[in-house]
């Protein structure tokens, strides 16, 4: 028996995790023969794969990144050429097929998941396994790498607060999280962040700019505010670092972070100034609940496909394992609302939104 696996769309601690469980389970249960298909769905369209067993993927369990490579470019309904974009998905099915492979494990966020669905609908048994910093995919409640994403940012907000206070100065974060504020919101809560700010709330830099105005003149002098790089003023600014055009998602966020610090020295007196945290929160080791996280899902997947289901996705709901159909995440994002309990907690002890 032949399977693919891939790793696709950005990438996220955990991710090593949930192909050494694929790998191993499949090896040593089905004496499968595991095809890794190299930078996500390039691999699938230029048929560029490796052969993975069950000692090669031994001592990679909390390994960052992912032995396979990923990318957030290639997808082969869209394929870029001198000649425009051309459709190779019917090309990437029928090479799959014709070397046997049963089923594609593909370890994703929603834009991966959103073209493994759509392989799907044309044939191919595919599974999914959520993965996102973001946290932003539909139908899990949590993703592979989200909780080591966090805790990051949570360490970093927590690193800055003490040299913020020292200096009684404003230290504006900037997190990555794309159009959802899981990242910032949850990474904020945990380190007691005095001004969160995320995408799905609209912000008004006056109402930051006199909450931070209020903590001075109570005596703290200081104050640290936690930034999504997707935010919106209500005005609808938001800032844009670049564009790539050859993408399928072809915006990057970024920026954002500067902007509100220069607004809030200029707007309250009080010197300000950024920390990016970059690419720092999708590196290094996964913490133990995402490997193991990882790990359960990549078993589930397992067991789906054993059991036949394919077209399915793995994932988390109300804290237990289940799956939902490939169709649940396709072209679709998951966004904070005004019910999630974080949110409301924060609102309960006058964290400032920005609104
Ligand atoms: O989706 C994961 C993510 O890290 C986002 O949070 C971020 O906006 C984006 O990827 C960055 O992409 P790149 O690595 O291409 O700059």
């Amino acid at each position: 028996m032949k399977i693919g696996i891939l790793t696709g769309g950005g990438d996220c601690p955990g991710l090593n995790s949930a192909i050494r469980m694929v790998t191993k389970r499949l090896a040593y249960e089905q004496k499968a023969e595991v095809y890794g298909f190299l930078d996500g769905f390039r691999g699938v369209i230029e048929q560029d794969y490796k052969k993975l067993d069950y000692d090669s993927v031994s001592n990679i369990l909390d390994q960052g990144g992912t032995i396979l490579g990923t990318s957030n470019k290639y997808n082969p309904f869209r394929v870029y050429t001198k000649d425009g974009t051309l459709d190779k998905s019917d090309d990437a099915i029928r090479f799959m097929k014709e070397i046997g492979i049963k089923c594609l494990f593909s370890i994703g966020g929603d834009g991966t998941q959103t073209i493994a669905a759509e392989l799907a609908r044309k044939g191919l048994p595919v599974i999914g396994i959520p993965k996102t910093i973001d946290n932003d995919l539909v139908g899990s409640d949590i993703a592979i790498g989200f909780k080591t994403a966090a805790a990051f940012v949570s360490d970093a907000v927590m690193r800055v607060r003490t040299t913020a206070e020292s200096h009684h100065r404003i230290l504006v974060v900037e997190t990555m999280g794309r159009y959802a504020g899981w990242l910032a919101m949850y990474g904020g809560s945990a380190s007691g962040a005095d001004v969160i700010l995320i995408p799905e709330f609209p912000y008004k830099i006056e109402k930051i700019a006199d909450f931070v105005t209020a903590r001075a003149k109570k005596g703290r002098k200081y104050s640290v505010v936690v930034v999504s790089e997707g935010v919106k003023s209500v005005t609808g600014e938001q800032v844009v670092r670049r564009v790539i055009k050859d993408s399928p998602d072809p915006v990057r966020l970024g920026g954002i972070g500067a902007h509100i610090a220069k607004k809030l020295e200029d707007m309250t007196g009080i010197e300000a100034r950024v920390t990016v945290l970059g690419h720092l929160q999708r590196g290094g080791r996964p913490l133990p609940e995402d490997r193991l996280l990882a790990s359960r899902l990549a078993y589930h997947a397992v067991d789906l496909f054993l059991q036949g289901k394919t077209g399915m996705m793995a994932a988390v709901q109300k804290g237990s394992i289940t799956q939902v159909s490939m169709e649940t995440p396709h072209g679709k994002q998951r966004f904070v609302t005004m019910d999630d309990q974080v949110f409301r907690m924060e609102r309960s002890i006058g964290t400032c939104f920005g609104f």
